[in-house]
């Protein structure tokens, strides 16, 4: 485990940006699992920046993200397809169909869980994982709970995720309350993992998922277990 304690927002954008730049760069054909939230957001614009420098090349990329809300459509603002369009898919020159995220508005959500799960398999499992940690310890939807969820699953989210989340909408009662989440398995087997956090109100779960017993009511603990993990951190 590798901890880089930096000085602000920005560093921790572009320490991210340059670890996932290197993986493109030495891997061209990258799977890369992408999160949402607004941590990842300065990442993400740093390296629209270097592919519009003409430095990085994301044609041969794919990227499947870790969660999505139920209920919402990709043309939904508050949808987390609409966010990767947004602040990262418009800005690079991936192809739309190299890009998956998890279809909340399936017919049948426990089948797209399934299909999910084939495809990253199909894929040959993630390169490099980029996640962002929740208030109460969640990596992509995964909440706190009795057990590690494995597989990508429809998750019913807590009030302390809905409350934290409700920044991002109208009122609080606009906030889905389900989720669609990759699981524990896509995730720690990816190839390498980067997590990101900033502000003094992550330093305390942080200190817990890194330092304290490996429990599913923290369930970012389990990536202690993980071989090769890099963590950003900046306190402000
Ligand atoms: C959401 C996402 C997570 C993300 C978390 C933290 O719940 N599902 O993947 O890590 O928020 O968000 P933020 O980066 O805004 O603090």
């Amino acid at each position: 485990m590798r901890i880089i304690k930096v000085k602000s927002y920005e560093q921790m954008s572009r320490q991210a940006a340059n670890i996932i730049s290197a993986q493109v760069i030495i891997k061209p054909d990258s799977v890369l699992g992408l999160a949402t939230g607004s941590t990842p957001i300065g990442a993400y614009d740093q390296l629209g920046k270097w592919y519009k420098k003409g430095d990085l090349d994301f044609s041969k990329v794919t990227t499947v993200n870790l969660d999505e809300y139920v209920g919402l459509s990709g043309e939904n603002i508050q949808s987390y397809r609409y966010f990767m369009e947004k602040n990262f898919f418009e800005k690079i020159n991936i192809k739309k169909e190299n890009t998956f995220v998890p279809n909340g508005t399936a017919k049948d959500l426990v089948a797209e869980c399934t299909n999910y799960d084939d495809r990253i398999k199909k894929l040959g499992g993630i390169d490099l994982q980029l996640l962002g940690i929740g208030v109460d310890g969640h990596i992509g939807f995964n909440e706190p709970s009795d057990c590690f969820e494995k597989s990508t699953h429809v998750v019913t989210l807590h009030e302390s995720t809905i409350a934290a989340n409700s920044r991002f909408f109208d009122s609080i009662d606009d906030v889905p309350k389900k989720a669609l989440t990759m699981g524990m398995v896509s995730i720690m087997q990816a190839k390498k993992i980067l997590l990101i956090a900033n502000g003094k109100q992550k330093e305390e779960i942080l200190n817990k998922a890194l330092y304290g017993p490996i429990t599913p009511q923290i369930p970012a603990s389990i990536l202690q277990l993980h071989p090769d993990i890099t963590i950003i951190y900046s306190e402000v």
